[in-house]
């Protein structure tokens, strides 16, 4: 959950830290720190408490600090609070190796009780510093290199980690290892880079090396070799990043948020054109290496991710049994990794992830593939370790995506999973061909449809105006619509502060109706036509009671006009396909009523994009 960048090389290394940093900082900024080297000399740590603006400002944007050869970290607090002292970089006492690192190391209570007895005393409450300083201790004890300290080090720590490291006898060169957290190698003419994200080197080089759990690496100048355990050299292809450094920028935007709800016309529209031939209007799955017998053969699908990836996968759900009529089990990777889940012979397992770093549901796709199951990665960023480790591989297209709040990547996640039902649907017989043209035809239409939402943002900006005052606001649906609301809800909490819940329409009167009172604001999502009625009820219900209620539903459906205090209309789609645009308006909601309020929409507090700790 935090961001590491390194670089070695002819240029100054403090600016090229700073401006990696700068692109990390959605995966923690409660603090920040480099540590760089000019030569020989030992390594200047520089370190501030707050956003990475507060180290630019002490550095000059790093221009006042010389050197070539250096290591950064952005922070998102675990082990100790969020100050400068547990600040990254983290240092041996005698400065012999400094290092950063994101991950958690478990066993750290256990190894800085061993180092205490040795002698070593802890300056921070980190694991970080008991890592430093365990590498020191063998570094030290066995006379041995960087590489083998580093490789005697790992076997005897648990946790995940990518860690840069730099030793005083070493000068010009940065050691990384890596075990379950993101890293990528970057190199450059006479130059290497690394950093926890693509988007962190793209200004440099596009050339990169993606480093294996439980290897190593060695950086000197354009020179990278890595390690196994054992020290032997392993042999590296190494690949092109393909994204537009553009794409990781704000583009005039106010906020990355606003600018990817823009560009999901762009990133449906990606995503639907990798498996489907516009000429054709048929969708193939060859590109994701699922065979006809495959799916014939499928008995029953788990969907498995967390948060946002979560409420796609319960979208997926509905589209998915209506379409193919297979049972779907939609689950939270927390739950389903620890649940000792009972998986068959003919299960898919589906995970989902915008980042493919998540740590719970990467656990989740390892236990599948201990049982012997078949797994399907809904994945967004290329290379990353659920894209690695999955048997197949569904990339959304939805490109870098850099607010903490996810919107592009949730709309790619979901067009996937219509993908995937309609061509199951058609290679089970279980939707006929025309339905399955129908179905294709209408999922088509989803990016100019969403555009259409976006051009008419206004209205939301309003009723963000009125709902920023409010304590806790509810969503209501039935079905699919349910599912949007699960996730207008949680968008809303994340970058709002504001207290939310969603509740499928009909539970309401099971509790939860006893806390709308008057003027208690209910957003109501009302696309599925075979539950229209019902939600018509459920609303008049809360409505009778003071809620204030706002609507969305298609345009053409104008009942709920003076019965409820706003509506929002978006264009008729097929109501399998509802949800691609009634989320938008309450993407919207939420990101304006976060303005509203003055919040950091980007980077809301607590939280990161990427959570690679469990
Ligand atoms: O990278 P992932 O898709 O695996 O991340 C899963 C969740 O952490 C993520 O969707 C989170 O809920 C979002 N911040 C919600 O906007």
């Amino acid at each position: 959950m935090c961001g590491i960048v390194g670089y070695t090389g002819p240029k100054q290394a403090a600016p090229i830290l700073l401006e990696g940093l700068s692109k990390l900082e959605y995966r923690g900024y409660d603090s920040a720190g480099i540590a760089v080297r000019d030569k020989d000399k030992e390594p200047v740590i520089l370190k501030a408490k707050g956003r990475l603006k507060m180290l630019a400002e002490k550095t000059n944007n790093g221009e006042a600090v010389p050197g070539n050869c250096g290591i950064g970290h952005t922070r998102w607090a675990t082990h100790g609070e969020p100050s400068e002292l547990n600040a990254h970089p983290h240092k041996s006492d005698d400065l012999c190796v400094v290092g950063v690192h994101n991950g958690i190391i478990e066993s750290y209570i256990e190894i800085k009780e061993k180092l205490i007895r040795k002698g070593y005393s802890f300056q921070t409450q980190t694991d970080t510093e008991t890592l430093i300083k365990y590498v020191d201790y063998y570094y030290k004890k066995y006379k041995m290199g960087p590489i083998d300290a580093i490789a005697k080090t790992m076997v005897r720590i648990r946790g995940s980690y990518a860690v840069a490291l730099m030793f005083k006898d070493y000068p010009g060169e940065i050691y990384v290892a890596r075990k379950e957290s993101p890293m990528i190698i970057g190199v450059g003419e006479d130059e290497s880079y690394i950093a926890s994200d693509v988007p962190a080197i793209l200004n440099y080089t596009r050339q990169v090396y993606y480093i294996d759990n439980m290897e190593m690496a060695r950086l000197s100048g354009g020179e990278v070799t890595f390690y196994n355990l054992n020290g032997d050299v392993v042999e590296k292809e190494l690949k092109e990043i393909t994204w537009d450094a553009e794409a990781a920028e704000k583009g005039g935007y106010e906020h990355f948020m606003i600018k990817e709800i823009h560009e999901q016309p762009r990133a449906i529209k990606d995503t639907i054109g990798s498996l489907v031939n516009t000429d054709t209007k048929r969708i193939n799955l060859e590109s994701i290496g699922i065979t006809e017998d495959e799916v014939k053969n499928i008995n029953r699908i788990h969907v498995v991710a967390c948060g946002s990836a979560y409420h796609a996968g319960v979208v997926g759900q509905y589209v998915m049994e209506d379409f193919a009529r297979i049972p779907v089990r939609v689950e939270l990777a927390s739950e389903f990794r620890y649940r000792k889940p009972i998986l068959c012979k003919g299960d898919l397992v589906i995970v989902v992830s915008q980042s493919g770093e998540t740590a719970d549901t990467l656990a989740a796709l390892r236990e599948a593939k201990s049982q012997g199951i078949k797994t399907l990665a809904i994945v967004n960023v290329v290379g990353s370790s659920i894209a690695r480790e999955a048997d197949n591989v569904f990339y959304t297209l939805a490109g870098p995506e850099i607010a903490v709040a996810t919107t592009k990547a949730y709309s790619t996640q979901i067009v996937a999973f219509y993908l995937l039902a309609a061509e199951f649907g058609r290679i089970r017989t279980e939707i006929t061909e025309l339905q399955y043209q129908a179905y294709v035809n209408e999922i088509l239409t989803i990016p100019a449809k969403v555009e259409s939402i976006l051009d008419d943002k206004e209205q939301m900006q309003r009723l963000a105006a009125i709902l920023s005052a409010q304590d806790d606001i509810f969503f209501l649906g039935r079905g699919i619509d349910y599912a949007v609301c699960l996730e207008g809800s949680l968008k809303l909490k994340e970058i709002s502060y504001i207290h939310s819940e969603a509740y499928a329409a009909g539970e309401l009167k099971h509790g939860t109706i006893s806390l709308i009172d008057k003027g208690t604001p209910v957003i109501a999502v009302l696309t599925q036509n075979s539950l229209y009625e019902k939600s018509v009820s459920n609303i008049v219900e809360v409505k009778s009671r003071g809620a204030y209620v706002c609507g969305v539903t298609y345009y053409g459906s104008y009942s709920l006009e003076g019965t409820v205090d706003q509506m929002t209309y978006i264009p008729k789609i097929d109501d399998h396909f509802a949800a691609s645009l009634s989320v938008i308006p309450l993407q919207l909601i939420s990101y304006y009523v976060s303005l509203a309020r003055g919040l950091d929409v980007d980077k809301p507090r607590n939280l990161a994009k990427s959570v690679t700790v469990e």
